[in-house]
């Protein structure tokens, strides 16, 4: 974010007080805020009331072995009974679960509790009969179906952690996280629907396992699949099983055991500052009480009468926490919906909405970027009159999106919390609370009740009102990860070792003449593109990985539409020529297989050099400047500052 729009959003003055009536009706007050300063460990187990537990702990945080947390300790909980069983018992199992929205318009399901606690328990049975025990892990490689959340619940409940890998992914990616984790199943389907058109999953799956199985440190043993498409697949006799076989013709009699608080939960694999992705893991009871306080505090729920939709893609955090976990624990009704926004037609998602009635609608700046410049004459087709609360995450929202927001999707009255956190977090952390907070267009506001932020400079003090530094956390949370899958000393060194006893999030961030925080983006090697998380490193290690690459140096440029857009520079191996007519369009292709679609580069510029200092640090500010169009900043500290202009004489050639 350059400097002027910073200045510019440090100035914004809007402020939108909730309604009296919004206020009236909250779950939350302003009250909560002094509780939880008042006795934090006390508003958390207070929280964790609100779930149902086997055994109740016997200590709400042991903060004894710091950076180690372990929440609720003695106590003992099941994260599906919570999710599904709770609910059936409870007298609401005709409730409505998941209104599922298939691609092919005409494909939807409504699934109630009663029925989602049959297909999981079926599941459970199957997944036991295919010898997964309690501690055994399960990748989950699938589209937006309603077996996909069936199989994490059926997992939770054998206490076996999932690994949900995002099915844009590709097989190599796959094939790293199950090794990482050593999982010995992989749930997945043939296929799932994108813009219309059956596209494949189990090709990747296969390749994956072939890959895996052949370098024998892991073994998988059995590919679970569901038949979503019908297309055809190469089948594996003996390692390939068929969810209608082995889930439908299980019993839906499965009792839960009840699972240790600290019990992991899964592992979400998201990329850091190196290369290789980190497995940050969840843990039971302090994650769901966690998330499903936040989603009751935060989206202001009423399960009896609310219609929650959360746009997200299952195989991020937002799907685990704010599609899975929270609103199920909460006992809410939700929309799920396999396809994209655009098709069959623009106004896909307002049609959605209509239909169901949505109340409170959650999504990414990126996606309210892209309706903006569609224009306004889209959603106002639609009968969006239901929509009562709006929710943003996974980058800034910049105040014109967030005033788009509010006026076209929100009629002028919907409170918009704009929610900051991370795969790590588990939870929101940062937020209004519609209820009590007079937001602010672009700015998280405030830490949550029971949550200690900060903005520190390099010397980790806090830093005066009107100044900007790093975004910390003081205190553990509830539903923080433990650790990185496998690696302790990564896990401290990561998020603990720049200052003691702070946790270091990454993200750079001012706090305002009143003191609410704007998270202005990441301070580190990590770029944000369209809300997903990718690594600079990753991305220059699949390049380098290239016959015709010698070295690669990746940066995240400012996109008007999906916030920052991937931008690579690399020298071509001498053997390789000036590596032909199509070599920046092979090596983009290259990413995308390597890594996934989501991490292609939007640009690859072969470069005859890269500039280092002279310790031979590749200075990215400096392509930034170029990625982005603006004059190079300076270049003293180059080791050779002729560098510069190769690379903008090369730049300007191509104009
Ligand atoms: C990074 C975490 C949280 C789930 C989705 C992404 C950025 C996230 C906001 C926000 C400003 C935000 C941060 C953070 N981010 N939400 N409301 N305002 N920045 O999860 O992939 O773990 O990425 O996303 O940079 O560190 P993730």
């Amino acid at each position: 974010m350059s400097d002027e729009t910073l200045s510019n959003l440090l100035h914004e003055n809007r402020r939108f007080e909730p309604t009296p009536e919004f206020a009236a009706q909250a779950n939350v007050t302003a009250e909560a805020y002094d509780r939880a300063a008042g006795d934090r460990e006390a508003f958390w187990a207070e929280a964790a009331e609100r779930l149902d537990w086997g055994k109740k702990w016997d200590q709400v945080l042991d903060w004894s072995n710091p950076p180690f947390a372990k929440w609720f300790v003695g106590g003992e909980i099941n994260a599906s009974v919570n999710c599904v069983d709770r609910h059936v018992e409870a007298g609401r199992g005709d409730k409505v679960a998941l209104h599922w929205v298939g691609e092919p318009a005409d494909d939807t399901r409504d699934i109630t509790y009663a029925q989602l606690k049959d297909e999981v328990s079926q599941a459970a049975n199957a997944l036991t009969e295919l010898g997964v025990r309690k501690g055994d892990r399960v990748a989950i490689y699938m589209p937006m179906i309603p077996e996909t959340v069936v199989t994490m619940l059926a997992c939770a409940r054998l206490g076996a952690p999932h690994t949900v890998v995002f099915g844009g992914f590709s097989s190599d990616a796959l094939a790293s996280r199950i090794t990482d984790c050593g999982a010995e199943v992989v749930v997945t389907s043939d296929g799932g629907y994108r813009r219309g058109a059956p596209s494949a999953l189990k090709p990747a799956v296969d390749e994956a396992v072939d890959k895996v199985n052949a370098a024998g440190e892991v073994t998988v043993r059995n590919v679970l699949v569901v038949q979503r498409t019908g297309q055809d697949v190469e089948w594996h006799e003996g390692r390939d099983v068929w969810w209608h076989d082995a889930v439908g013709g299980a019993s839906t009699e499965h009792t839960a055991e009840m699972h240790d608080a600290e019990h992991p939960l899964y592992v979400m694999y998201t990329s850091g500052t190196t290369g290789k992705p980190k497995g940050i893991l969840h843990t039971t009871g302090g994650y769901l009480v966690g998330t499903s306080y936040t989603h009751w505090a935060v989206f202001d729920l009423k399960p009896e009468t609310d219609v929650y939709w959360c746009t997200a893609d299952v195989g991020w955090v937002t799907g685990h926490s704010y599609m899975v976990y929270g609103p199920l624990a909460n006992g809410a009704t939700q929309v799920i919906y396999e396809g994209t926004p655009d098709s069959p037609h623009k106004g896909r998602w307002w049609e959605i909405i209509e239909k169901y009635g949505v109340t409170i609608f959650y999504t990414a700046p990126t996606a309210i970027r892209t309706f903006m410049k569609q224009g306004a004459d889209i959603p106002a087709k639609f009968d969006l009159s239901s929509i009562r609360l709006l929710g943003s995450v996974g980058e800034p929202i910049n105040p014109e999106a967030y005033m788009w927001y509010r006026e076209h999707i929100g009629a002028n009255k919907a409170p918009v919390v704009d929610t900051w956190w991370q795969t790590e977090t588990g939870q929101i952390l940062i937020s209004p609370l519609p209820g009590v907070t007079a937001g602010k267009p672009g700015s998280a506001m405030t830490p949550l009740p029971g949550i200690e932020a900060d903005v520190v400079d390099d010397e980790a003090h806090s830093v005066p009102n009107g100044s900007g530094g790093y975004l910390v956390l003081k205190e553990p949370w509830p539903a923080m990860l433990r650790t990185l899958w496998g690696d302790d000393q990564r896990f401290v060194d990561t998020y603990w070792s720049r200052w003691k006893g702070l946790y270091f999030a990454g993200d750079g961030a001012k706090k305002d003449e009143d003191g609410d925080l704007w998270v202005l983006g990441r301070v580190d090697d990590v770029m944000n593109v369209s809300g997903h998380r990718l690594s600079t490193t990753e991305i220059e290690s699949a390049l380098v990985s290239h016959p015709k690459v010698a070295e690669a140096a990746v940066v995240g440029a400012a996109d008007d539409m999906t916030g920052q857009a991937v931008c690579a520079f690399v020298i071509l191996r001498d053997d390789a020529g000036d590596g032909g007519a199509d070599i920046s369009e092979e090596l983009r292709k290259h990413v995308a297989h390597e890594i996934g679609p989501i991490a292609k580069p939007r640009q690859v510029m072969v470069v005859p050099e890269l500039p280092k200092t002279r310790s031979g640090k590749i200075m990215r500010r400096l392509l930034k400047d170029v990625a982005e169009g603006r004059d190079v900043g300076d270049v003293t500290t180059l080791a050779d500052s002729s560098v510069m202009d190769l690379i903008k004489a090369r730049e300007a050639s191509k104009k």
